[in-house]
């Protein structure tokens, strides 16, 4: 196939659309957690963009599928920051909704490296949120797929009172749409669905070593909707995104997951 026509291909091929928060991170690697109220050196800092939907457009494109982001920022230092890091990565940013009133969201990180574990602290105050004014403006024939909240994460899960995916699959099944698949994951547990046809489980696939769990349900969902996107079964997509999300858990970021 010619170069051309292959180009071509990629630019009307449908994109995936992430609805959701964009912020920016400010990220602390640390050799073990600091104990309140003493004075640390991190091993490295980074800014990185953040937010789910956000990561979700990040490892989506680094998987090769073309999507874009909605979703809103205020003009500033921080959103040129966001917008040019979402461009290097070649995610369509045209349904950004720009807010006049409030402060874009800053989520300050610590990611303990002996550990991987992340304790995020959020900062998201006054920024108004996409609302179905902006919805209506968007050009549906674009996309194959919308993203918004499907899939429920542990956190949401816990406080519904369920200590499991399993269960919360089960348990929340009847809140959503007749013939939808419920997707939870939980870290080292792998993740679970619920659908039509039944119940479904992965096991996770840890890595050799712990060192990054930021994004780590991002990088699940992105890969689950890839592979759903692409064709495969719900149990083929659980599978594929314990694995991605696994490999994203052993690398700081998200270069070097595929
Ligand atoms: N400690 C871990 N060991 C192995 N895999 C993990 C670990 N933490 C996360 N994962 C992988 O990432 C997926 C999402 O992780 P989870 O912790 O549930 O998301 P988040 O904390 O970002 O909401 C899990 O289903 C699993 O595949
Ligand atoms: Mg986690």
């Amino acid at each position: 196939m010619s170069a051309v026509r292959t180009s071509k291909m990629a630019a009307t091929e449908k994109q995936i659309l992430c609805v959701g928060l964009v912020c920016l991170d400010i990220i602390n690697v640390v050799e073990k957690f600091p104990v309140e109220d003493t004075d640390t050196r991190c091993l490295s800092q980074r800014w990185q963009r953040g937010g789910n939907a956000s990561n979700t457009c990040t490892v989506l494109s680094i998987l090769g599928a073309p999507c874009g982001f909605m979703g809103s920022l205020a003009p500033g230092r921080v959103s040129d920051f966001i917008t040019d890091d979402f461009q290097s990565r070649g995610v369509n940013i045209s349904n950004i909704v720009w807010q006049c009133v409030g402060i874009t969201p800053c989520a300050c990180c610590i990611v303990n490296h002996s550990n991987g574990s992340r304790t995020v602290i959020l900062s998201d105050t006054n920024l108004p949120d996409v609302n179905s004014e902006d919805f209506r403006k968007i050009d549906l024939s674009l996309y194959k797929w919308i993203h918004w909240e499907v899939f429920v994460s542990k956190d949401v899960a816990r406080h519904f009172g369920f200590n499991s995916a399993s269960e919360a699959v089960k348990g929340l099944y009847s809140r959503v749409k007749p013939g939808a698949y419920l997707i939870c994951a939980w870290a080292e547990k792998g993740a679970d669905a619920m659908g039509p046809d039944g119940a479904f489980h992965s096991n996770a696939f840890p890595p050799e070593k712990l060192v990054d769990t930021l994004g780590a349900g991002d990088t699940f969902n992105a890969a689950v909707l890839f592979s759903l996107c692409n064709g495969k079964s719900i149990q083929e997509s659980l599978m594929f995104g314990c694995q991605v999300a696994g490999r994203k858990c052993g690398i700081q970021g998200y270069d070097g997951i595929v």
